[in-house]
């Protein structure tokens, strides 16, 4: 099984995505998964121009020579996509979008209608994989995360991939501090490392395992109040006076 794993956290290996989804990646690896994991920061994507030279002058091929000349066919070859991106502003991180708005050369501009609803018919080569969301948010609601599972899911249904469920980690910001003080929540890192074996033995992640990776890490009203004095003590260091050595 071949995955291709996008983190789009501009923090990269040392954000919170990071903690949720590495941990995945080494289930779906020690379960015999091929895993190429990519940062979007260290990628070189630009925006999509929006000139349609590739549905209509240079059909399936780009005219922007960047490292989605590199990515795309390992998109297309890949069985599972893992798109890893912390919540920004309710949705994915615009380096993400870029990239995701990049793959409109693997469909042709043709419209068809599957099951009543405008889609584009996919070119030859692209493998009809399975997609896993990876999110990381600072608010505590799992809400938070509609909008964006709404978007991933609509993006499987235009790429005829399948949408194989989503690993949400609310009030994530909480992680580090709770590894800091010694009372980090290892059994949310297993049941990500969970999640990944059983994607690639079984096919599925349980919805056990994913619940525990979303599981409440602290009472939202005391989350709200230790995360506003952490920021309350960070601003004042800052009003702070130099002191003067004498
Ligand atoms: C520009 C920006 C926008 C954000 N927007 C949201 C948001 O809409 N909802 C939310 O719950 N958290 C939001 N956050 C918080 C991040 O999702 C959160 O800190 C996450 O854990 C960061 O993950 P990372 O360390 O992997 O980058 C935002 C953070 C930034 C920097």
């Amino acid at each position: 099984m071949k995955v291709v794993a996008i983190n789009s956290s501009p923090r990269m290996g040392n954000g919170n995505t990071a903690l949720i989804l590495n941990p995945f990646l080494d289930g779906m690896r020690e379960a015999g998964a091929e895993v190429e994991l990519f940062y979007t920061k260290k990628l070189k994507i630009n925006p999509c121009q929006g000139c349609l030279t590739c549905w209509l002058k240079t059909p399936g091929v780009c005219f922007q020579k960047d490292d989605m000349e590199m990515l795309r066919p390992k998109l297309h070859e890949a069985d599972v996509w893992v798109l890893a991106t912390p919540l920004y502003v309710d949705g994915m991180t615009g380096p993400m979008k870029n990239l995701l708005d990049r793959i409109i050369p693997s469909v042709y501009p043709f419209i068809e209608l599957r099951d009543g609803h405008c889609r584009h018919p996919l070119r030859q080569g692209h493998k009809k994989g399975k997609v896993v969301l990876v999110s990381n948010s600072g608010f505590w609601e799992m809400d938070n995360f509609d909008p964006l599972v709404v978007h991933v899911e609509a993006i499987c249904k235009n790429m005829r991939s399948e949408f194989a469920g989503a690993l949400l980690r609310p009030h994530g910001e909480l992680l580090k501090p709770l590894i800091d003080m010694g009372r980090s929540p290892d059994d949310v890192f297993e049941a990500a490392k969970e999640a990944g074996r059983q994607l690639v033995q079984e096919g599925k992640m349980s919805p056990e395992a994913l619940s525990t990776v979303s599981r409440e890490l602290a009472r939202q009203e005391s989350y709200v109040r230790g995360a506003n004095q952490v920021f309350q003590q960070t601003l004042d260091a800052l009003e702070k006076p130099v002191a003067v050595e004498k």
